[in-house]
């Protein structure tokens, strides 16, 4: 391919990536690499029991590749920059290889990632994953081939950080949902009252917020705006309450640590929760996810000791409480959490529900209650607040029964 690395430099590779890269140029790929032959692709897209359909795409790209030397080489340093530290897409940006202008450019990104899988399920195999559960982890790589193929047209698959979850065997797909093992990164935290076990949530210093208690962006029309407060001294903690429901309340709180302890802060292992594009949400099936990732990390990864499950998703918006049906699975799903704002925007939740950041409700078509729903809000003047965090501690796991949404907090 001609001036592929002025090509993968203008699809964003990062200096030090494309440094490397250029490294390659004099060691053209001596052997045919195993993920190269012929039979590779079948028994891997076997192995994960990938579509017909697929399986041929893939074959035909792996064909393709063999009759370019450079894309021959691309693959070859794509596959070991993705089982490296340092060229990783965790430590480093990666070109958008899917834009590439090659018939195949959409299957690069899978391709790589299958000439990893001897190590990916090497990975999992010293965990001590059962295969099963792999084998269900792992078909997260067609579900998001397929999801490229609904916006795009044609079967591609985007190299994001998400794949190292993958690689490093941290991500665990247990019925309707996947469990990632991260640290809790958001600036929230969950204090416990020791004498009932009712949840209460802080804001740490400085965030933003409007005066309805959402995340507050300069650009808002929202004219009134406030900065929260948070102070922890060896007797107390003090600071601004976030409501179940996700919003930040103004009026400041004094939480003696006699009484309260902190039971989620930053850092904290937990495990973040992501719902596939795979058919509906049916919450019967949410929460029986939720009870096999209970049975399931004490037996196999019984050092990780996760403090909390957490969502980050537009899915967790608390506007949707109101406008979509109480019986909408988002709805049933969204009031099981407990619920704190993000920085996030309206547009995250357009691009969601309309594949576009910037579509105009009062042209699209409105064919589903959702849509509806969002087009309702923006047109009586709301904004949607792109999604929300998430906070369920293992011990308040009652699904169904909304804990935090349901819990009055007496005598503060
Ligand atoms: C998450 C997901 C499974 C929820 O779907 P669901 O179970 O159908 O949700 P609900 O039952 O609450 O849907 C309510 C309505 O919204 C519609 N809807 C749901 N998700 C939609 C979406 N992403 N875009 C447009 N409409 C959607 C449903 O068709 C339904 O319409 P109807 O009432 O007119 O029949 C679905 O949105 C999805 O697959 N999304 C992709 C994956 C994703 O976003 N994961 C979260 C990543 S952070």
């Amino acid at each position: 391919m001609k001036n592929l690395t002025a090509q993968l430099r203008n699809l964003g590779a990062s200096e030090d990536w494309l440094a490397a890269w250029e490294k390659t140029e004099n060691s053209p790929v001596a052997a045919c690499p195993d993920f190269l032959h012929s039979g590779y692709i079948d028994e891997a897209c076997s192995y994960l029991c990938m579509a017909a359909e697929n399986t041929v795409a893939l074959r035909e790209a792996v064909a393709e590749i063999k009759t370019d030397p450079d894309l021959s080489r691309l693959l070859v340093f794509c596959r070991n920059s993705l089982l490296s530290e340092n060229l990783s897409p965790k430590n480093t940006e990666w070109p958008r290889l899917h834009e590439l202008p090659c018939l195949l450019s959409g299957l690069l990104g899978l391709l790589t990632v299958l000439a990893c899988l001897p190590e990916i399920r090497k990975n999992y195999g010293t965990a001590g994953i059962p295969e099963k559960v792999v084998r269900d982890t792992l078909g997260d790589f067609e579900v998001k081939l397929n999801a490229f193929r609904k916006s795009s047209g044609k079967p591609g698959y985007v190299i994001s950080r998400w794949i190292g979850n993958f690689i490093r065997a941290e991500i665990f797909w247990l019925g309707r949902l996947q469990f990632a093992l991260a640290a809790h990164n958001q600036q929230f935290m969950m204090l416990r009252r020791k004498a009932d076990g009712i949840k209460l949530v802080l804001a740490e210093e400085g965030l933003p917020f409007r005066a309805d208690g959402f995340w507050f962006h300069p650009d808002d029309p929202s004219p009134d705006s406030w900065t929260s407060r948070f102070e922890e001294t060896d007797r107390y903690f003090r600071g601004n309450p976030v409501s179940a429901h996700g919003r930040a309340q103004r009026q400041d709180l004094t939480l003696s640590k006699t009484e309260w302890e902190c039971v989620l802060k930053r850092e904290d292992p937990i495990l973040g929760v992501h719902i596939p594009a795979q058919g509906k949400m049916d919450h019967a099936l949410c929460g029986e996810s939720f009870s096999q990732a209970l049975d399931f990390f004490p037996k196999y990864l019984p050092e990780y000791r996760f403090k909390a499950f957490t969502c980050n998703s537009w899915l967790l918006d608390p506007q949707f409480d109101g406008f979509l049906p109480e019986d909408a699975n988002i709805v049933r799903f969204l009031k099981e959490w407990y619920i704190y704002p993000i920085a996030g925007r309206q547009s995250g939740i357009l691009n969601a529900v309309f594949g576009k950041p910037d579509v105009d409700v009062k042209t699209v078509t409105l064919d589903n209650s959702l849509k509806k729903a969002v087009a309702e809000h923006i047109l009586s003047g709301g904004l949607w607040q792109g999604g929300g965090g998430g906070i369920i501690t293992p011990e308040d796991l009652n699904w169904g029964k909304q804990v935090y949404w349901q819990q009055k907090i007496a005598s503060l």
